[in-house]
């Protein structure tokens, strides 16, 4: 294929792909593959073997949510082996948490659970699924910024082995809970340490302006209450920096931060453990670069390690929260092609004079079941699925079928400039914050979750149908109660 100028209107990182047909590995998950028709194919290892999308598509319909249970598994094992490693380098260890906002339901609950990782859950909602699923409580640790009553009094009865507190109030609500049920209830203290880090820097002030955790000043006062408490036990303090991180640099100065209250808290007593949080970031699409979680990690421990040194403390065990590192590359989603549209952008022109154009294909999701790109501008990466093609790469943006002209799945992207109605799209690195965030916008759907391993697909996420939406609206629901009277 004839490589091509750049459109104008096409962002700088985005390149015209040598090949519109590849299946960039560092990008989508490790077992989908193009079968020798060009279908795109979740592969059991034997050559065509497998299942193809299209067969995906008719069994599951469409849009529809893939993941790669294998890919899952061995992501988030071998970020257990990185974190584990990097721990022990710096003689400690290192617990790890699965952050199940990013993807959940019981299926993943009870991957997690067969891995040995821990759960991180965030609501009571959360907590009822990761039970759900089988895991050990005393794996799970409740976060929340305004955990109800109700909350933190189900999470002490079944026995987390930690709630993260996040503010001054809910330390007597957690004591109050442990003590009407006569139980040592242990907590972490969620610190505001200032530093908030994205992927390409980050910001430390004497206290970031967000609604979570405490400020550093105050963590002495608060700790000295959870000590004093004999219903509750003090495990150590927690930070959790942001999300989609790429560079070390906000975990080590947060992490700094930490470890000097950590050390002048040693005063009153021992603190076994100290919480670095999630945030690990992934590659979305082809020109990223994100770092292997093994490589942040060490630079995250060798400089815990150096400060513990510098301060003359020892090393404390440490926990970590991932989310998207586990589960982000190990989904995608699959749509079928609608509506295309030839959009001529008025203001620009291409290479040759001409109006520059964009491809508008339309697809039966959208915003519902991806609301990244509307919510933060995220970016993503699409491929024609069904088929190969060897025709010319046209400038793309990928949109659902909601009334809002932000209902984008796939900002910027190459498609082959033959894309047509009822082919079908795979969309990348759909695995965490997709589900999870979806809606039922313009009375959509959801989509079901299906979960692929050794070529053959399982229904893990059952697809709402419009019974689902109904069955909510009192009024249709007390009608059909209704006796119905003939009408003469
Ligand atoms: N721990 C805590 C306390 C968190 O708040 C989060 C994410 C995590 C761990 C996991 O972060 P991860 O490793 O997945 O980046 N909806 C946004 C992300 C919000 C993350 C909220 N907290 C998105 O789609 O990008």
């Amino acid at each position: 294929m004839a490589l091509h100028t750049p459109e104008p209107v096409a962002p700088e990182w985005l390149a015209v792909p040598k090949d519109l047909n590849a299946i960039d590995a560092r990008v989508w998950p490790h077992n989908l593959r193009r079968d020798s028709n060009g279908e795109l194919t979740f592969t059991n290892g034997v050559i065509d073997g497998g299942i193809t999308v299209d067969e995906l598509a008719n069994q599951f319909g469409t849009p529809l949510y893939v993941i790669d249970e294998d890919d899952f598994r061995a992501r988030a094992a071998g970020i257990k082996k990185a974190l584990e490693e990097a721990a022990a380098r710096i003689g400690t260890t290192a617990k790890v948490y699965y952050a199940s906002k990013a993807f959940l339901c019981t299926e993943i609950v009870h991957w997690v659970d067969e891995l040995g990782l821990s759960i991180d859950v965030a609501s009571g909602g959360e907590l009822a699924a990761a039970l759900a699923g089988g895991i050990n409580p005393a794996r799970i640790g409740l976060h929340g910024n305004n955990k109800s009553l109700a909350e933190i009094g189900r999470a002490v009865s079944v026995g987390v082995g930690a709630i993260v507190v996040d503010s001054e109030i809910e330390i007597e609500r957690i004591a109050s809970a442990a003590q009407a049920q006569e139980k040592v209830q242990p907590v972490r203290l969620r610190v505001n340490t200032g530093v908030h880090a994205n992927t390409h820097d980050f910001l430390a002030t004497a206290r970031e302006d967000q609604k979570f955790g405490v400020p550093l000043a105050d963590v002495p006062a608060l700790v000295a209450k959870i000590r004093s408490d004999r219903h509750l036990k003090f495990l150590g303090l927690h930070q959790h920096v942001g999300s989609q991180i790429y560079s070390p640099e906000g975990f080590i100065e947060s992490s700094r931060r930490l470890i000097a209250m950590h050390a002048e808290l040693l005063a009153g007593g021992e603190i076994p453990e100290l919480n670095i949080g999630g945030g690990f970031g992934i590659n979305y699409k082809p020109a990223d670069n994100a770092p292997e979680v093994s490589k942040v990690a060490f630079a995250i421990t060798d400089a815990v390690a150096a400060e513990c040194q510098r301060l003359g403390i020892k090393v404390p065990a440490l926990a970590f929260e991932p989310g998207r590192a586990l589960v982000g590359n190990s989904g995608i989603t699959l749509y079928n092609v609608g509506t295309i549209k030839d959009v001529k952008l008025s203001d620009a022109v291409d290479a040759k004079g001409l109006p520059a154009v964009r491809k508008y294909v339309s697809v039966d999701g959208g915003m519902s079941d991806n609301a990244r790109p509307a919510l933060y501008e995220a970016e993503y990466h699409t491929v024609l699925a069904s088929r190969v093609s060897s025709a010319e790469p046209a400038l793309s943006r990928v949109v659902g079928k909601h009334c809002e002209s932000g209902d984008i799945v796939v900002r910027h992207d190459y498609l082959p400039a033959d894309v047509a109605p009822n082919d079908l799209l795979a969309v990348a690195a759909t695995g965490a914050y997709c589900y999870s965030l979806s809606s039922n916008y313009n009375w959509l759907t959801r989509p079901p979750v299906v979960a692929v391993r050794g070529g053959s697909a399982r229904l893990i996420v059952r697809g709402e149908t419009e019974a689902d939406l109904f069955a909510r609206d009192v009024r249709f629901q007390e009608s059909a109660k209704a006796p119905k009277i003939e009408k003469s």
